[in-house]
């Protein structure tokens, strides 16, 4: 049987794929890059926004329009959006065999099975919130992944906590992946320790307010110390962080441990202290900038990148201009924008009335890019002149061939600054030193 995952959303999802592909390849099925030669399609979703989601239903429009006129797939809508909608997916687009929420990708072999025994329609959900957590341990199903289905060479994702608490007004991740849950550390690093000896040297943990990590008395700080004793690794990163109650500790460990890499992604969401409380953030202007001034004091060279949503409701002039301000003042690598989408479910879809017209959000988030965009050159060119050691990822993306039989690669540094440069090919998965050359906006350029 051959399968095709689509995968969409954060490196959460990423990684789910990853782990899904272990288990079923170990299943006997065939992985295919090719959709159409596919019998079984699956999606892997997200909700976080309204596009997100639209993009979705329009493959899956597709994929059940081929299947009504006589393809035979099996479709599957897998992670967060199947969370969400549940069963009506099934009534929506008549074809999908599969709704199966993050939890369930443990059952997945079973689920095809069924379908294609005849069985009819699978719907797997995970339990409510208010749930015990005693499938916990079913859900970590991180240590199945084969360590050789990495998304990049020498790199991995390793998860080290699962769900949210925060209920951020805005936000759908708390419905859709349950409560915050920490992973013992010993799995961690049994974990990395597997990845190591399958050529990983990177790792980044994942979390959504990763910071937030603690099983027993082990923090992120702690683990990070554990991490940096594994032979063989050379790098550790961690996303993403929540400003509110950021251990301290964390810095140190960034400083003093030569694996902790110095970069810090911590999404501010809003400059304003009106906005911050209307998005339900437990932190104030003046608490994110002085946590982001005790960074770049303890850790040298830190670089931070943050995200930002534009047109959250009641966001006034003087509101968005101090999110400008604050992309000014911190000194941000880079920023990820965002057009405010109500999420229906959220308190803040359910109280605050989406009262910014969408063509006032379009000019606030190109206005917030260009900003970031001056920052993000600031910073870029800063570095021009010096030497960095890169781990390189491969080709670059828009690879144009050299005339001189090399190859123009891509790869990132500790602080995650990308890095294109002429090198062969068999460099990918290995450390190199470039010399930066020239500088724009998103990337470094630099010779070996
Ligand atoms: N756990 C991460 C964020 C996960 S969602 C954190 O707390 O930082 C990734 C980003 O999507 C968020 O940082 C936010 O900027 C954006 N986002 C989330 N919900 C959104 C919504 N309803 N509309 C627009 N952007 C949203
Ligand atoms: Fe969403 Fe807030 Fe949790 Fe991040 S911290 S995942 S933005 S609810
Ligand atoms: Fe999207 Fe789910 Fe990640 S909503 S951002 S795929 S946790």
């Amino acid at each position: 049987m051959k399968v095709h995952i689509e995968t969409m959303g954060c490196q959460m999802n990423v990684l789910d794929s990853e782990i899904l592909r272990s288990l079923l390849a170990s299943a006997g099925m065939e992985l295919v890059d090719d959709a159409l030669s596919a019998d079984v399609l699956l999606y892997n979703t997200c909700s976080v926004r309204d596009q997100a989601e639209n993009k979705v239903h329009s493959h899956l429009g597709r994929a059940c329009g081929k299947k009504a006129n006589g393809r035979e797939i099996v479709i599957g809508v897998l992670g967060c959006m199947a969370q969400r909608f549940g069963t009506e997916l099934i009534k929506r687009h008549r074809g999908v065999d599969i709704v199966a929420g993050p939890g369930q990708l443990g059952r997945l072999v079973e689920l095809i099975q069924l379908v294609t025994d005849g069985q009819g329609p699978q719907v797997a959900l995970d339990s409510s919130r208010n749930k015990t957590h005693a499938d916990d341990v079913v859900e970590f199903l991180d240590h199945y992944r084969d360590p050789n289905r990495c998304h990049l060479p020498g790199q991995a994702y390793v998860r080290i906590m699962r769900g949210c608490d925060k209920f951020c007004t805005y936000c759908i991740v708390p419905y859709v992946r349950g409560p915050e849950r920490s992973r013992p550390p010993d799995d961690i690093i049994e974990e990395v320790r597997r990845l190591v000896d399958a050529g990983v040297t990177q790792v980044t943990l994942l979390g959504q307010t990763v910071n937030s990590y603690h099983s027993g008395s082990t923090g992120l700080a702690d683990l990070l110390s554990r991490l940096d004793t594994v032979a063989g690794l050379k790098r550790v990163r961690f996303v993403t962080s929540y400003p509110g109650d950021f251990d301290r500790a964390i810095f140190q460990a960034m400083r003093d441990l030569p694996k902790a890499c110095e970069y810090l992604h911590i999404p501010a969401q809003s400059g304003s202290d009106n906005m911050l409380r209307a998005m339900g953030r437990r932190y104030s202007r003046g608490e994110y900038d002085d946590l982001i001034a005790a960074a770049r004091q303890t850790v040298p060279g830190i670089a931070i990148v943050g995200d930002f949503i534009v047109g959250f409701p009641g966001e006034t002039q003087a509101d968005f201009d101090a999110s400008a301000d604050l992309i000014r003042q911190s000194g941000y690598r880079n920023s990820y924008i965002f057009k405010y989408s109500p999420r229906p479910g959220t308190t803040g879809a359910k109280r605050l009335a989406d009262d910014i017209p969408e063509d006032v959000k379009r000019s606030r988030n190109r206005e917030l890019l260009a900003v970031q965009q001056e920052v993000s050159l600031a910073d870029n060119r800063a570095l021009t002149g010096q030497t960095v050691e890169i781990l390189v990822e491969g080709p670059s993306p828009r690879a144009n061939r050299q005339p001189n039989s090399q190859n123009q690669l891509v790869g990132r540094t500790r602080t995650d600054h990308i890095v294109v440069f002429d090198g062969a090919k068999n460099l990918a998965g290995q450390y190199a030193n470039v010399k930066i050359t020239n500088a724009t906006a998103l990337t470094l350029f630099g010779q070996l």
